[in-house]
Parts: structure tokens; C-alpha cells; sequence
């Protein structure tokens, strides 16, 4: 058999109430779409899921990355899903995808992607994150944490197959360019960039040279999809995905969600507008309600067999991750009391790309030199 793909679509087609949850009639019109894709071929397996107001397919199919018949598969999906959406006056019905018509990728159409195409193993566990109420950036720190951190994933130590370390492809997505980085040696230079999470983010890690998955297979990628520069004018958060492989070589399933370990700070919440922790929630506490949010993250794990996605496990839905939970909240509450001030609130030019620069033009004309 040839290299299975797996792709992670996800679009906000309606949230209730307001952007909290997706409606389970939304699930179950996706679901009758792509049980018809089943049946015809298109794919292999399918999971319908969400988090908090986003509707996640997570498929399996032998087409590779981009194929054409998933995504289109996908768009009916979510378009089915956003005619029920309207009937039932669902809040943002429809919002992420901004074209009426499919053009032959969803890619820049609104929803976000993640697909990994690759020579399925003798086992197959495969991590699926999806993150909401924030932006691509966020997946940085666990992601780097995962591939590179000592500290997080104890094999880049005592494994040998993790001991020389991964490559790192990163976007520039406000100049749409791209490097590719090795850690250890250029760990420093990979997280000047990385650092800087609004404009640069981890697209894809590959393994290097010499490890027995081929150079050119990627072992995790991220979604970039950017809503604010695709719809020109702001429409939401890009909520990102995640596909992360794992074990035999490379990081084991506990050290990649120990990168999740640690609440850390993320853009996105409320209005796309504020600092927050990320919470690890299992799919039943995937709604975002104080204040929006604070921004989540869910993980469902599989083990993939001949293409089939055995699973979904609920991974965060563990007292395990307890302590995180009630630091993320202690630290929702204190960025809280911030209200409209920085660091809570986003700096000016992340503010920019929201509905702020309309407020502030009525003052425009009221502004007098200072000498
Ligand atoms: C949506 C989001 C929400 C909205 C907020 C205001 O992804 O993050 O916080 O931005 O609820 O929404 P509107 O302007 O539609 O009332
Ligand atoms: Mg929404
Ligand atoms: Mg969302």
C-alpha cells in the first residue's frame, strides 16, 4: 500500500451560543458528508469533533497532501454544516469560509489545514491538537518543547534515535517565506525567530539525515492559515491545528503532551484582542465561556491501521493535567484584572488588524501637534 495521509480541516461555521460550542446538528452534517466520501472512496476513516465553536474533520485517505477531492470533500462538509448553521440562526454561521464557490483547495478559503502524508509503520500513534481562541503561533513553545527541549522530552537525551536531533521548517507569514532549521546546533537562532510568535511559526518538523523515517516525512506540521490577511479585514481568530506523530524514534506520546504541561501565555482571546493562558481541556470542557475563552487546547489520540483512525482517546481528559488547569485559571485571573491595558490586551500592532483603528479614527481629527 502506499503513504497514508492524514488531514485535519477545521473551519467556524456557527458557534452557540455566541462563539462558545458547536451545535451537535452541525456534527451530524458533516459526519452524513463524509460517510458519503467513505462510501464513494474519497477517504478511508473520518472523526467529526470539535473545539469549543470550531467543527474538526480529521480524515484518513491515500490522495497525499492538497488532493483536491478531500478538500473539496471537506468544503461540502462545512458548507452542509453551515446551512444547518443558518437554520437554526447560529452565531457567525458561515464565518470562516469566505468564498461561495470551492476553487480546488480550501487553503486560503478560510479554513484552517494540517496533513501529514507518510509510510505508515509497523505501529501508529498520532496526535491531533486543535487549539481555540488563538493563533498558529501558539503551537511554537509545545512544539519546540517536543522536538528540542531536553528538559521536556527526556529521548533527546537517552534515545539514540532522537539524539541527533529534528529540523525545523518555519514561516515568515507576514513576507510568506520560509527557513528550515536543525536543532541542537541552531537551537538559538531557531528561537530568535520562533520567539516572535505573531509573525513566525513552526510550519512542519522532519527528522534528519540517518533516522529510519525518511528525511523528507514530515513528523508534525501545524496549520498557518492566516484569517485576518485571507479575508483582509478581521473575521475571527485563526484557530490552528496540529498533527504530531510519535514514538519508535520519535518523541514519546507522554513527552509530547508534557509539552502541555505548562500553561503559557497565547494571543486570541476575547475579540482576537488579548494575552491568555492555554488550557489542556478534555472534549467535554472544550467551551470557551469566561470571557470567551481562556483560549483551550484539545488532544485526540489514534493509532492509525491501514489507513483506519483507531480512536479517538480524549488525552487531556486526565487529572494528570489538573495542576495546569488550575494554574492556567490562576492565570487567566490575574492577565483579567489588566482589563483594557497591555500585556492583557494585545500591543498596537496586533490591534490593528481588529476593529480598534475604527475607534480611533473619530479622535483623529481632535489631535493637535504638541511643539
Ligand atoms: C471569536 C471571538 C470572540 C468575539 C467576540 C465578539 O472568535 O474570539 O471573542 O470576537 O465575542 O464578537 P462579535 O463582534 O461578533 O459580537
Ligand atoms: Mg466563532
Ligand atoms: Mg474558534
Amino acid at each position: 500500500m502506499g503513504k497514508v495521509t492524514v488531514s485535519l480541516i477545521k473551519a467556524d461555521v456557527g458557534g452557540y451560543p455566541g462563539h462558545v460550542a458547536v451545535h451537535r446538528e452541525l456534527k451530524s452534517e458533516a459526519e452524513r458528508v463524509l460517510s458519503e466520501g467513505k462510501e464513494t472512496g474519497v477517504i478511508v476513516d473520518f472523526h467529526v469533533l470539535s473545539a469549543g465553536d470550531d467543527l474538526e474533520l480529521v480524515m484518513s485517505h491515500y490522495r497525499g497532501v492538497d488532493s483536491e477531492e478531500v478538500h473539496r470533500l471537506a468544503w461540502s462538509a462545512f458548507e452542509a454544516a453551515t446551512a444547518r448553521a443558518k437554520e437554526l440562526k447560529l452565531y457567525g454561521a458561515g464565518q470562516d469560509l469566505l468564498s461561495d464557490a470551492f476553487s480546488g483547495n480550501v487553503r486560503g478559503m478560510g479554513p484552517g489545514v494540517a496533513e501529514l502524508e507518510f509510510k505508515e509503520r509497523k505501529s501508529e500513534p498520532l496526535v491531533a491538537f486543535m487549539m481555540d481562541k488563538t493563533e498558529p503561533g501558539a503551537f511554537n513553545l509545545p512544539m519546540f518543547k517536543i522536538f528540542a527541549d531536553p528538559f521536556n522530552t527526556a529521548g533527546l537525551v537517552i534515545d539514540p534515535a532522537l539524539h541527533g536531533g529534528f529540523r525545523f521548517e518555519v514561516w515568515d507569514i507576514m513576507e510568506h517565506r520560509r527557513v528550515i532549521l536543525s536543532t541542537p546546533e541552531e537551537m538559538y537562532d531557531l528561537l530568535a525567530l520562533i520567539g516572535a510568535k505573531s509573525r513566525y511559526v513552526i510550519k512542519r518538523v522532519y527528522p534528519k539525515e540517518g533516522h529510519k523515517i525518511d528525511s523528507d516525512e514530515a513528523v508534525a506540521v501545524v496549520s498557518t492559515e492566516k484569517l485576518y490577511q485571507i479575508a483582509g479585514e478581521y473575521v475571527g481568530k485563526d484557530d490552528p491545528v496540529a498533527l504530531v506523530r510519535s514514538q519508535s524514534g520519535l518523541p514519546a506520546l507522554g513527552e509530547v503532551l508534557e509539552a502541555f504541561a505548562f500553561p503559557h501565555l497565547v494571543s486570541g482571546w476575547m475579540r482576537g484582542s488579548h494575552n491568555g493562558p492555554v488550557m489542556p481541556v478534555s472534549f467535554k470542557d472544550a467551551r470557551c465561556t469566561r470571557f470567551d475563552g481562556p483560549p483551550r487546547v484539545v488532544a485526540a489520540g489514534f493509532q492509525l491501521s491501514n489507513g483506519r483512525l483507531v480512536g479517538p482517546v480524549d488525552l487531556f481528559d486526565d487529572p494528570g493535567f489538573d495542576y495546569t488547569r488550575r494554574k492556567a485559571l490562576e492565570v487567566a485571573e490575574y492577565m483579567r484584572r489588566h482589563g483594557p491595558f497591555e500585556p492583557h490586551r494585545l500591543p498596537l500592532e496586533d490591534m490593528e488588524y481588529t476593529t480598534l483603528p475604527n475607534v480611533l479614527k473619530r479622535l483623529e481629527e481632535r489631535f493637535e501637534r504638541v511643539e
